[in-house]
């Protein structure tokens, strides 16, 4: 190889390897990661409980009272700062009130579901009321207990 075809053939790869990092340095900063969505079961609603504010009384929106027709349940993964998974369900012994409980398991750890009026846990089967109450083991302790109300149509949970 010549001289002049190797400076050219080296000046190519000098501009080929710097590319990246001149668009990188060109090129606007990233937008800031959106805080997770949290997911309501059947029913494709997104409860806002991720990154929302509490109102004056310490509670947060975390989705509709017609989100929870049908034994739907509301759910979010990122409830309280990640403190557990919230689950909120209408209360089967008032079809007028609701009941918000954090959703992991006293056992293990498990994510419990909510299946025919109770919270079933996938893992090794225990069941509890939708109170949180221990209905079957191998769970000892019942499941936690968030304050909840409905208003205007919303569902407002407040973090234990
Ligand atoms: Fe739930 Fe074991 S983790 S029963």
């Amino acid at each position: 190889m010549d001289r002049r075809r190797f400076l050219s053939w080296a000046g190519v790869g000098v501009f080929a390897t710097s590319l990246p990092m001149v668009i990188a340095a060109c090129s606007s900063p990233s937008p800031t990661a959106e805080p997770e969505q949290s997911s309501a079961a059947s029913n494709g609603s997104t409860p806002a409980a991720g990154g929302a504010q509490p109102n004056v009384e310490g509670f947060y929106e975390v989705g509709s009272k017609t989100a929870l027709a049908n034994g739907a349940a509301i759910t979010s993964a990122k409830f309280a700062g990640g403190s557990g998974t919230l689950v909120v369900v209408q209360d089967p012994a008032n079809p007028e009130g609701i009941v918000a409980l954090n959703a992991t398991c006293t056992h293990k750890g498990c994510t419990v579901e909510w299946k025919d009026g109770a919270f079933v846990c996938p893992c090794h089967a225990a069941e509890f009321g939708s109170n949180g109450t221990v209905k079957k083991g191998p769970a000892k302790e019942p499941l936690a207990v968030f304050e909840a109300k409905l208003e205007g149509g919303k569902v407002f949970v407040k973090p234990s």
